[in-house]
């Protein structure tokens, strides 16, 4: 250790699971880390609460809540929650923001790798690949036939986008290949040079049910959002449509999709993300078209190691009172320069 690096300032921070490790030396350099290791592998709340107080930083996983029950336990020396996620569904920004602590998450590093996974279930789902696999493990005679477990195709077909952001845009031009048309829906729509760029075009949300062969929900998870698909909307989708979910689990109503997935409603689902995760309905579980993966959607080793190594700059940069780059709430850094 240099005197340089003993003369600077450690900031004390909790790392509430062990992260790629680039991210960790990153952060250890700088700071004190406590890091959480389990058992059980996720942080218990009390545990979080306890180990919470009186540090300067966090870096937090979508399976913490952070909360003023959180910003509580922590002190008034908190300075940054740095969330190792796109989603941020996690923590109340705004409480946040009314405690003068910044708020990042991992935007951009993992777009087309979950864009990738997408494609995945999509694939998955509409050729039964899941179901192909679990029939050969079963060890039960097979022998190709005319009618044997048909699936629908893929290309040339409709593929409607739910979230027309940077992961949906990025599934919707993966479709380009495959000669489909793409439609998408979002209450923010973008320029009209943005919808030309990707191939898409505008539908109102009851259209693109109606009309699509595909659909990829790419939305981020809000009071609006949840429970966007119930009931309702597996009823206006095609009997032959395909529905993919790898944004936040709660957006769907698993009852509802379990029923519309054995009654025949839709033909088949690709979930990478569940209402009650790490629960998946039991319903779910029992239905073959049901091709459902546990929140992979970013799990690839060079993303997760880009996630990890932002997070920590994040972290890292709020604490040196530099501006993170992926700020949520700048009303927070505003703050921290105002004095
Ligand atoms: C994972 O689901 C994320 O939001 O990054
Ligand atoms: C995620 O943040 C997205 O923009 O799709």
């Amino acid at each position: 250790m240099t005197g340089d690096t003993q003369s600077r300032e450690r900031w004390p921070v909790l790392v509430t699971r062990r992260l790629p490790q680039p991210a960790l030396d990153a952060i250890d350099e700088r700071c004190d880390m406590e890091l959480w290791e389990g058992p059980p592998e996720a942080i218990p709340r009390d545990e979080l609460l306890k180990r919470i107080g009186g540090k300067a930083g966090a870096v937090t996983l979508l399976t913490e809540k952070v909360d003023a029950e959180f910003f509580d336990a922590a002190g008034p020396q908190l300075r940054i929650v740095a969330n190792y996620a796109v989603g941020f569904d996690n923590i109340d920004v705004e409480e946040s923001t009314r405690r003068g602590v910044m708020a990042t998450n991992t935007p951009d590093v993992l777009t087309d790798t979950t864009a990738d996974l997408a494609w995945a279930l999509l694939m998955a789902a509409a050729r039964r690949i899941g179901e192909g696999d679990r029939l050969l493990r079963g060890r039960k005679g097979w022998i190709w036939g005319p009618e044997m477990m048909l699936g629908q195709d893929v290309h040339h077909k409709v593929l409607g986008i739910v979230g027309f952001g940077r992961i949906g845009q990025a599934v919707a031009r993966r479709a380009s290949g495959f000669g489909m048309q793409v439609v998408y829906f979002d209450l923010f729509r973008p320029p009209p040079e943005v919808e030309r760029h990707v191939g898409a075009e505008y539908r109102v949300f009851d259209d693109l049910l109606r009309e699509a062969d595909f659909i990829s929900i790419h939305v981020a998870l809000t009071p609006e959002t949840r429970h966007l698909f119930g009931t309702g909307q597996f009823r206006a989708m095609k009997p032959t449509a395909v529905l993919v979910n790898s944004s936040r689990g709660p957006v769907i109503d698993e009852a509802a999709l379990a029923e519309a997935l054995r009654s025949g409603e839709i033909f088949a689902a690709g979930l990478d993300v569940f209402e009650k995760e790490p629960e998946v309905h039991p319903a779910l579980l029992e239905l073959e078209n049901a091709t459902v993966i546990p929140h992979l959607g970013s799990a690839t080793v060079d993303t997760r190691i880009a996630m990890g190594t932002l997070a920590a700059e994040n972290l890292i940069a709020a604490l040196e009172g530099r501006k993170p780059t992926t700020l949520l709430n700048p009303e927070a850094w505003e703050r921290t320069r105002g004095g």
